[in-house]
């Protein structure tokens, strides 16, 4: 069974709740979520992503069969990086293993190159996030190299990896 994007719902809320509830997803993004996480967190979030500039912030939610099972998205840089976008994604635990992941990444990656102008994603896993560094690689993304020191999360001092994917770029 393939993964589709599409777009978020508020009714989205009790699934989402469930997904990042889970510090075994926390542990590998960025701070800022609320441990644990509830529906009326997972309500604050996509009320955001609902009213956010599609232009700015392309956010989907991924599913499979149906069924939510994750999020991504790609936000666009400000400035004189204003073509290039971060991209950012988790799963809930139960899809991880199964490709899901890798699929929705080249799906967005289609969707971002050929429905907006920017000509650079790129992603910034932390170092040790073997799966996630693996993810982009299977999905066409190049290493530029190692941000060492580069975040302190959970207390620890981490490298991260910095990984692009640009518009002429084949996969
Ligand atoms: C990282 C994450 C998105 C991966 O999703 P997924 O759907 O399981 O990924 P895929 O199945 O598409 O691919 C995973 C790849 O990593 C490999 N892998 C998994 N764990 C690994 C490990 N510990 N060491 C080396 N490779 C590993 C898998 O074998 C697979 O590669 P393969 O197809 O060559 O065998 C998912 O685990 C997740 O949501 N984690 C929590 C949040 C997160 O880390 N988000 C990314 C932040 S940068």
């Amino acid at each position: 069974m393939g993964v589709s994007l599409r777009a978020w719902s508020l009714a989205d809320a009790p699934e989402l709740a469930r997904i990042c509830n889970n510090k075994k997803v926390q542990d590998n993004l960025r701070d800022g979520l609320p441990f644990p996480y509830g529906e009326e967190d997972a309500k604050v979030f996509l009320s955001e992503v609902l009213a956010a500039d599609p232009d700015q912030n392309i956010a989907f939610a991924i599913e499979t069969d149906g069924r939510l099972i994750g999020s991504i998205s790609a936000s666009r840089c400000g400035n004189i990086h204003f073509r290039t976008a971060e991209l950012g994604y988790y799963l809930g635990e139960p899809y991880w293993g199964k490709g899901y992941a890798t699929e929705a990444v080249r799906l967005l990656c289609g969707y971002v190159f050929s429905r907006t102008d920017i000509i650079r994603v790129f992603a910034e896993p932390f170092a040790y996030n073997l799966a996630s560094c693996r993810v982009l690689e299977k999905a066409g993304f190049q290493l530029e190299g190692v941000l060492r020191s580069n975040a302190v999360k959970n207390g620890r001092i981490l490298d991260m990896k910095l990984y692009s994917r640009l518009r002429e770029d084949q996969n």
